[in-house]
């Protein structure tokens, strides 16, 4: 593990960020670190309960054993669930989104823990005010980021897309994590999920870290044991 923490972008919303992070964080716990999660920006239809706003904030912090409170982990909550630059501006909020704040809660959870997952919302361009989206903000918190992608189809167009503009916005990029999101037969699976690999490889230069295959039940010690068998630590 070379880096301080990574920070993981979905290609869309949906696509298993918050299974992928809560995995990692689980593999990391178990292997003793001690791991730092955020949220910077969630939003849902409603407060998910009275502890965690959102159901991401909880499933991360259940997953990697960590002890903050919703507060710090998520700093931004918008009980509309769409951009938070939409949200905002349905919702008639007047407060304008306080980057200092952020990069003040990232760098007390990172000074705390020997590792830091943040969890970006749905895609790189998603706007969190007028001038100042998903790709300016892993920017600023400087963490190496993975990408998560599906199997499903207009994923290479979205991957190609992804992957070109944090390349623009100066992103270090770890590499690419397939998460399948949708289940096809034995045989379908491995043909489309081995020839993906091989075209999101050579069309990007990026290394594809790992390929989730469909779970029914998603559960982040299972995606652990997954990354586990793919050694992501060590490209960490
Ligand atoms: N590999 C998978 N197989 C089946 N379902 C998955 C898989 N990964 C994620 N899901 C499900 O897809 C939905 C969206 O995943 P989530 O991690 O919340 O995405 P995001 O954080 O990108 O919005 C969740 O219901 C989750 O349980
Ligand atoms: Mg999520």
């Amino acid at each position: 593990m070379k880096s301080k923490g990574i920070f993981l972008i979905g290609i869309d919303t949906g696509i298993g960020k918050t299974t992928i992070a809560a995995g990692l964080g689980n593999l990391l716990f178990r292997k003793g670190i001690k791991v730092g999660v955020m949220k910077p920006f969630a939003t849902g239809s409603k407060q998910y309960s009275k502890d965690f706003r959102s159901l991401d904030t909880k499933i991360l912090k259940a997953a990697s054993g960590n002890k903050d409170n919703d507060d710090i982990i998520n700093p931004f909550f918008y009980s509309i669930p769409t951009a938070p630059y939409l949200a905002k501006r349905i919702l008639k909020l007047n407060e304008n989104i306080d980057i200092k704040k952020i990069l003040n809660k990232y760098k007390e959870i990172e000074n705390r823990h020997e590792f830091t997952i943040v969890e970006g919302i749905g895609g790189l361009m998603v706007p969190l005010s007028k001038d100042f989206c998903v790709a300016d903000l892993a920017a600023l918190i400087n963490l190496p980021i993975i990408l998560i992608m599906s199997n499903r189809i207009g994923s290479i167009n979205h991957i190609i897309m992804t992957y070109r503009l944090a390349i623009l916005s100066k992103l270090t990029i770890k590499g690419i994590i397939i998460n399948s999101r949708c289940n096809f037969s034995k045989r379908s699976f491995k043909l489309i999920n081995n020839n993906l690999k091989c075209i999101v490889e050579e069309m990007t230069g990026a290394k594809v870290l790992a390929t989730i295959p469909y779970l029914k039940k998603p559960f982040f010690k299972k995606i652990a044991n997954i990354l586990e068998k793919y050694e992501i630590i060590k490209n960490l």
